[in-house]
């Protein structure tokens, strides 16, 4: 098992917390440290258990050249001591993670915009499903801006 584990975590796991993982995992790759970083993803609720990414998502991945292989899965307590970080996209996931830890849990529950360094966007991944292809370019965007930062924060802090 790789020594730091990271989940992204939203409500249904297959618009934004796959895109988080997936890009972050890019990124984690690009810097050679795939064997050192690990990664998943989960959602709050159990609403698409076993579905492949949305293809909104999917294509906004491809489009971008970073490859996304994903089957949703929700997140349960015993999550909580196999990773070390679980990151929200939204506050109402964060507070849902923080309300389901088991008390004494080595993961850290955050928000994923909420790693320091310049990034002029919301620190909201705001839920793409009900609107149109443009939500889901604006989440990349993010976070792509929210890998870095996080990797970043990884590399002073854990490695
Ligand atoms: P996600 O998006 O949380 O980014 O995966 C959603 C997917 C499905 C639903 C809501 C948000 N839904 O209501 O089914």
């Amino acid at each position: 098992m790789p020594e730091i584990n990271v989940a992204f975590v939203c409500l249904g796991n297959i618009c934004r917390s796959p895109m988080a993982e997936a890009v972050f995992a890019d990124t984690v790759k690009k810097s050679g440290l795939q064997d050192v970083i690990g990664t998943d993803s989960f959602g709050t609720s159990a609403f698409h258990i076993g579905e492949t990414p949305d293809r909104r998502s999917a294509a906004t991945c491809k489009k971008h050249g970073v490859p996304v292989n994903h089957h949703a899965q929700q997140i349960f307590p015993h999550h909580f001591s196999k990773f070390d970080y679980i990151l929200a996209m939204d506050r109402s996931n964060l507070r849902n993670l923080q309300s389901m830890a088991p008390k004494n849990s080595k993961a850290k529950i955050q928000l994923f915009g909420d790693y320091k360094g310049t990034t002029s966007f919301d620190r909201i991944v705001d839920d793409p499903y009900y609107g149109g292809d443009a939500g889901f370019e604006t989440n990349f965007q993010q976070v792509s801006a929210f890998s870095k930062n996080l990797l970043d924060t990884i590399q002073e802090n854990d490695i």
